[in-house]
């Protein structure tokens, strides 16, 4: 098996600008396609931005090494002919995934692999014309992947496991976080649990049982607390005298019963999203959404140093 030494990002924004960083950081050469005018100059200086904001928060001190090892290719086929692994971040449209796979299918080596970071769509519905599909998969992070560092690599029909294998050591090997599932389900891991909470949290909340600003608390001061560290399993798992299926016995016929009130009612109730968004915006403008997202990503770097 080939060492990966060179990765090839298609596609620099949000997504693919932080999963250079997440390559560059760990020693790998990166070499950056993006389609837009300008890339390497508007690409390049949002880069050192991310950087220098890693050196600040002191998750990394050398940021020279780390841009010294990113550069800004002529085009699709420089980027992916010299590559041995492929992280491709385009728009979000099954169109542009479709064909953004077909060039890089064309010009991928013998011995290269690649991951969509698709947030939603199964790798089946882009890859199935592409001859090197076997070696082609999701690898889908979370925003932005060089703060937060959970990948999850979904195989399509075609992906071969050794593949699936060799993505899942790749994501260790730079750091990430990795979950291998068997096989393609819509929203993943990730976002079916996120969706699970937001269903209900909707549900709360149109039904006027608390306010947003409640609900996020209890999340914030709460649930949050434990999930920086530990998941429902083992949540639950210490919960209970005797682990988890203690918990079971003891709760389980309450969760059981929420699920049977909230079947009929799983949409996200339009006038309820309205009044959320008013209440949201009340308390943080839309103006001010720039800033508070550098807000996020300054806390989330505190997390992350003190998990290590
Ligand atoms: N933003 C998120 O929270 C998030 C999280 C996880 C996964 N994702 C996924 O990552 C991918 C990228 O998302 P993003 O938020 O970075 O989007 P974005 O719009 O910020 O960036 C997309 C980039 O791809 C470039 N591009 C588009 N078509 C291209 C092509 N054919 N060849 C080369 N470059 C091309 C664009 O110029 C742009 O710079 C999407 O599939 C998205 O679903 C996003």
């Amino acid at each position: 098996m080939n060492a990966i030494r060179t990765v090839a990002i298609v596609g620099a924004g949000l997504v693919g600008q932080g999963w250079a960083i997440v390559f560059a950081r760990a020693g790998k050469q990166v070499v950056i396609h993006d389609a837009r005018e300008n890339a390497e100059a508007i690409i390049g200086a949002q880069i050192e931005k991310a950087v220098a904001d890693l050196v600040e928060g002191g998750l990394c001190d050398d940021a020279g090494a780390i841009l010294s090892r990113i550069r800004f290719a002529r085009d699709l086929d420089d980027a992916v002919s010299g590559c041995d692994y492929v992280q491709e971040s385009a728009f979000e449209r099954i169109d542009v995934k479709r064909e953004v796979s077909l060039a890089i299918d064309a010009f991928l080596p013998a011995h290269a692999f690649v991951g969509s970071s698709t947030s939603g769509f199964p790798g089946s519905a882009f890859y199935e014309d592409c001859k090197n599909r076997a070696r082609m998969m999701v690898v889908h992070p979370v925003n932005p992947p060089h703060l937060v560092p959970l990948v999850e690599i979904v195989p399509t029909p075609w992906t071969a496991p050794e593949e699936a294998a060799r993505a899942r050591q790749l994501m260790e090997d730079v750091g990430q976080s990795a979950v291998s599932l068997s096989r393609e389900i819509p929203g993943f891991v990730l976002n079916r649990l996120q969706g699970a909470l937001l269903d209900e949290a909707f549900a709360l909340y149109a039904e006027g049982y608390a306010t947003a600003e409640d609900i996020d608390r209890t999340v914030r001061d709460g649930l949050g607390l434990r999930w920086a560290f530990m998941g429902p399993f083992e949540t639950i798992d210490l919960n209970a005298p005797k682990g988890l299926a203690d918990y079971a016995e003891r709760l389980g016929a309450m969760y059981s019963g929420f699920a049977g009130q909230r079947k009929a009612n799983r949409d996200w109730v339009p006038e309820a999203v309205a009044r959320a968004d008013a209440e949201r915006r009340e308390v943080l403008p839309a103006g001010d959404l720039d800033a508070r997202r550098s807000w996020r990503d300054e806390m989330l770097m505190r997390i992350v140093k003190a998990k290590r």
